[in-house]
């Protein structure tokens, strides 16, 4: 185990080959201004109509976005420039920033270029740059400013923490966001940087290596995140003996290290508008088990507990967001390992309702250890259970790498995650969850088995199998195999653990009211 770095290490990157001379390990600050600062760099974010560019805000002449033109700057979403030389009024460095075409411009146009301002800040060592907000409605300016603030926060992300030459930290220090003067537009930006920083916190538990972060470390872990109208409860192995989840204990079997399931719980200072429970998918490590994975498969298998790690990043950000609603999150942990006790294809488990399931596959671990979960949460009588899972390679075969996949028994919950996921610039797509399906998962020694038919809808049956468990009430499964890890890397996230989600389901909490 490496000490020292736990539990956090994330913010912004080192520049890559360039030495500069701070050696802080301060994160960038996000500082809200209602005016200009000559002397600081200035990002005017720019509209491209036409074959014209013009400065969303106004302040620029068109003399000299024709001049950018002319040397190339397209203005396209993500793109940057930098002037050659400086406009009225700003003394010091100016850039522009692409939206592209205004009428596709929104709240993620915003965090992209948001990002790059950052990253091109780091590469070029500016202590501090300011970004001019683009002249919005009202109530556009308040989410534009939280955008702007989440995507600075976001594109600072760099993990490595397990890097021996760490060199100096980069230079950006403040991102300073200039937005018209409107009350709420403070609180916006400093509610972008939680959000961002939720981000992040679920990627560094997500890129941690899977053997620093067993059950045993991201519960103690949680037990450090108390306070703030958090408490904290960790049950252990004895505790999941005594309440019967044989589902996930049987998982749990082929590992040398003890499950935990993590039960955090937020309370609002008045009386609760409402009540939801997260409950994420937390396998540390996912071998396979016995129905052991191929080597290429294995690798990226220390995500699969990003399901846990947003619930983890929700618990983060909600003592300083205070929604007015009642939260519960729910962890499920432990690594699936082929050990000598490892549980068998052919075994039968019960989960904590007494239902039983034939595990087929042992590689469909995660809906065994989430009925348990699911089980647990239904308990607890919230108005809405939402599960989030790297559930199923067939997630990605559905959908690509750009949507989450939603399932749910209730329309209006549904509903709702769509539409925080489309403001919070994360895709959701509906999947159904066909009743006759249930037919493929039908055991013939217990209740359910746990895989269905080969090659055919293997997410919908990961859905359909875990609504078994959900109880009866409202509840919505988002698999995120899918959007969790991202290889290759964008704008808001360097390759690696993307923190999809924390985003969608903060803002799902904070619509509540
Ligand atoms: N953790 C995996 C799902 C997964 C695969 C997540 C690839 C991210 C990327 C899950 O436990 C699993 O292995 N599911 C099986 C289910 C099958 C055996 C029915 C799968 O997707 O192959
Ligand atoms: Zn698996
Ligand atoms: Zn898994």
């Amino acid at each position: 185990m490496v000490r020292g770095i736990w539990p956090s290490d994330s913010g912004n990157c080192r520049a890559p080959r360039r030495v500069s001379n701070s050696n802080s390990k301060k994160n960038m600050k996000i500082i809200h201004s209602f005016s200009v600062g000559s002397t600081l760099p200035a990002v005017f974010p720019v509209y491209v109509f036409g074959k014209k560019l013009k400065a969303a805000g106004g302040g620029l002449s068109s003399e000299l976005l024709d001049e950018a033109r002319d040397n190339g700057f397209t203005g396209k979403s993500g793109t940057l420039t930098l002037l050659p030389r400086s406009d009225r009024g700003v003394k010091s460095k100016t850039l522009l920033a692409g939206l592209g075409k205004r009428e596709d411009a929104d709240g993620n146009t915003l965090r992209l270029a948001a990002a790059a301002v950052v990253r091109h800040s780091i590469e070029a060592a500016l202590p501090r740059v300011q970004f001019v907000l683009p002249d919005l409605p009202a109530d556009q300016t308040i989410s534009g400013t939280q955008a702007v603030a989440e995507g600075a926060l976001l594109g600072s992300y760099c993990f490595d923490a397990f890097k021996s030459q760490k060199g100096p930290r980069p230079g950006l220090r403040e991102f300073v966001i200039v937005s018209p003067k409107s009350p709420g537009a403070k609180g916006a930006a400093r509610r972008g940087e939680v959000v961002g920083k939720a981000v992040n916190f679920a990627r560094d538990l997500i890129n941690r290596p899977p053997s620093d972060k067993r059950p045993a470390v991201l519960a103690s872990l949680a037990r450090t995140m108390a306070g703030g109208g958090v408490s904290v409860r960790v049950y252990g192995k004895s505790d999941l003996k005594r309440l019967g989840a044989y589902a996930l204990l049987g998982v749990n079997r082929g590992s040398a290290h003890p499950p935990a399931l993590v039960h955090f719980h937020y309370r609002p200072a008045g009386k609760a508008k409402g009540s939801v429970a997260f409950v994420g998918k937390g396998v540390t490590f996912d071998s396979g088990g016995l129905s052991l994975k191929p080597a290429d498969g294995m690798m990226t298998m220390k995500y699969d507990m990003a399901g846990a790690a947003t619930v983890f990043a929700l618990f983060q950000a909600l003592p300083q967001l205070k929604p007015s609603v009642e939260v519960h999150g729910v962890a499920v942990l432990t690594e699936n390992m082929p050990g000598p006790d490892a549980y068998k294809p052919g075994d039968v488990v019960k989960a904590m309702n007494g239902k039983t399931i034939e595990v087929l596959n042992t590689d469909a671990e995660g809906r065994v250890i989430l009925a348990d979960a699911l089980v647990f949460a239904s308990r607890l009588k919230t108005d809405s259970i939402i599960d989030v899972a790297t559930l199923t390679g067939a997630a990605t075969v559905a959908l690509g790498k750009a949507y989450a996949a939603l399932m749910s028994n209730n329309s209006d919950l549904g509903q709702a995650l769509l539409s925080a996921g489309d403001r919070a610039g994360e895709k959701l797509w509906s999947l159904p969850l066909e009743k006759s399906y249930l037919d493929h998962i039908q055991s013939k020694v217990a209740d359910f088995k746990n895989i269905g038919n080969p090659g055919e809808a293997g997410t919908i049956i990961g859905g359909l199998f875990l609504q078994q468990f959900a109880g009866e009430g409202a509840w919505a499964h988002v698999d995120m195999a899918s959007v969790g890890w991202n290889g290759n890397g964008s704008l808001l996230s360097p390759p690696g653990a993307t923190g999809a989600l924390v985003r969608t389901f903060l803002m799902f909490v904070m619509d509540i009211r």
